[in-house]
């Protein structure tokens, strides 16, 4: 499907079919997630599938959405937040893979420019920013492969963490169910153009 086409017919599915979501389909958004762009290549976004209805049964307790539990997949979206350790080891590739060669920049630890968005907000919050991309990545795709997702905020983190037994330094993010839409809503509102761009200079 070409992208625009994607990003217009993406919606928020909360009704799923009983139809089933295959491995390899998982496999392809998952692949999807894993090429999304993030801060010094961190690449902080682990994934937990859930597929086996036992689990999503456990996991009724922590979300008031019961339709995410009924979606033949819930991906449970995290950020891994050791990742700031291997920072260093990540640039270092970015370097020797050539991103910065040629490049017209100064050298960002200059001290000459002060501030960055990592450190204007907390590390929690920088990693999430990230993992966000990998998961438009992959509702993106699953609109191009004739699936539906919802972003799903509305979860008690420390159950989840514990019914799926996450180590502390995965934090999660979002639920996001996947499946086949059984519903097919128009566009929900939207600011209008005016009201989004702030300034143009
Ligand atoms: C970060 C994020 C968190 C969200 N959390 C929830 C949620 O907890 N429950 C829900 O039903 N929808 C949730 N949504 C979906 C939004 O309600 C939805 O994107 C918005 O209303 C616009 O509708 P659309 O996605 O169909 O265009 C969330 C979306 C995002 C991006």
């Amino acid at each position: 499907m070409e992208l625009n086409e994607t990003i217009k017919q993406r919606r928020s599915i909360r009704k799923f079919t009983n139809d089933p979501v295959s491995e390899a389909q998982i496999g392809d958004l998952l692949e999807a997630a894993r090429l999304a762009p993030s801060g010094s290549n961190l690449q902080p976004w682990r994934f937990v599938i859930v597929r086996s209805e036992e689990k999503k049964k456990e996991l009724d307790p922590v979300t008031p959405y019961k339709f995410a539990l009924k979606a033949p997949v819930l991906f449970v979206c995290c950020a891994d937040l050791s990742v700031l350790e291997s920072r260093p080891r990540r640039v270092k590739e970015l370097r020797e893979t050539g991103a910065f060669t040629d490049v017209d920049m100064e050298d960002p630890n200059s001290g000459k420019y002060k501030g960055s968005v990592s450190q204007s907000i907390t590390a929690k919050g920088y990693l999430a920013m990230n993992v966000a991309i990998a998961v438009e990545h992959i509702v993106l795709r699953a609109v191009d492969l004739g699936l539906a997702t919802c972003w799903l905020g509305r979860i008690d983190i420390e159950e989840a963490k514990r019914i799926l037994e996450l180590p502390e330094h995965l934090e999660i993010i979002c639920f996001l169910p996947v499946g086949y839409p059984a519903q097919s809503p128009g566009q929900r509102p939207r600011l209008s153009m005016e009201e989004i761009v702030f300034k143009t200079l």
